[in-house]
């Protein structure tokens, strides 16, 4: 897809994976909104490339529809969605402490799986009122992200997994029922990426990580992700399905 001047949202566009994302498609001459929950550090970087910086909580009906308005106010609405905004909490079903705390459980599922269907309708909505465009007359695309713990769960991981399991059954429904309007719906679920929500961890278990992956023996680098996204922009044979970007991890019980 040709993206000069073309409207593209980034959920979760202040950071990590998100980040350079944005930065990728602004390369690329496409008006990119970064929405975050974040305000400073989305304005921050949608400075970077002039882009539109907007405070989301995608979590929230009223905070994602008006961050929405706003988009299809200032840039029109996107062609291109990357949903990226996540959370990621541990915590055990029986912790030292008692049972998995209800409030976590639900927060990590509110963010994680109601964001992204939150961003994903609303954004569906305006997208679907856009020319049809392209070889094949699509209107769009929406790139979902999930994780490989949504089939490899480690223990500790109960909540996100329930809530990235939830992204992936989510694509393939949504894709189905968006096609009629030339919408196509991807995830990507990434295994271990070098980001901030990875890079709090010590040094030592982000190399024993690392050794976890079989080939390449290291952890992923956010611009592979970017890469990815750009691809399945440009193919528009990619529809309804979720691409593991792992190095082919297959992450262990704990
Ligand atoms: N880093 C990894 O190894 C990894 C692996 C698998 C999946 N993921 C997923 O990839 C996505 C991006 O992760 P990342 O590693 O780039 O993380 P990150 O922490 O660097 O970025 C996440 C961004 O989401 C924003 N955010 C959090 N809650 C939000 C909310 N309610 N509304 C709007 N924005 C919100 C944060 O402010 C932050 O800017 C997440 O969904 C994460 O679960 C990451």
């Amino acid at each position: 897809m040709d993206l000069r001047n073309q409207s593209a949202v980034v959920t979760g566009g202040a950071s990590g994976m998100g980040a350079v994302t944005a930065s990728a498609l602004a390369a690329r001459g496409a008006r990119v909104a970064v929405l975050d929950i974040n305000q400073t550090a989305a304005q921050d970087k949608a400075d970077e490339f002039g882009g539109v910086g907007i405070a989301c909580d995608v979590a929230d009906a009223e905070s994602a529809a008006s961050a929405v308005e706003r988009v299809v106010a200032e840039i029109g609405p996107p062609r291109v969605v990357v949903n990226c905004a996540g959370i990621a909490l541990a915590g055990r079903i029986i912790g030292r402490d008692g049972p998995h705390d209800l409030g976590q459980y639900q927060k990590v599922i509110n963010v994680n799986l109601i964001g992204t269907f939150n961003v994903l309708r609303l954004t569906a909505a305006t997208m679907s009122e856009l020319d049809l465009i392209g070889d094949s007359g699509g209107r769009g695309v929406i790139i979902n992200t999930a994780s490989v713990a949504a089939y490899d769960g480690q223990i500790g991981q109960a909540a996100y997994s329930s809530s990235k399991g939830g992204v992936v059954a989510l694509t393939l429904p949504a894709a189905r029922e968006l096609a009629r309007f030339g919408i196509r719906v991807m995830t990507i679920a990434p295994g271990l990426i070098k980001t901030p929500m990875l890079s709090g961890l010590p040094k030592e278990v982000q190399e024993s990580l690392a050794d976890q992956v079989p080939f390449p023996p290291r952890l992923g680098e956010p611009e592979e992700y970017a890469s990815l996204v750009e691809h399945i922009i440009d193919n528009e044979m990619l529809n309804g399905e979720v691409i593991r970007l792992d190095g082919a991890i297959r992450m262990q019980p704990k």
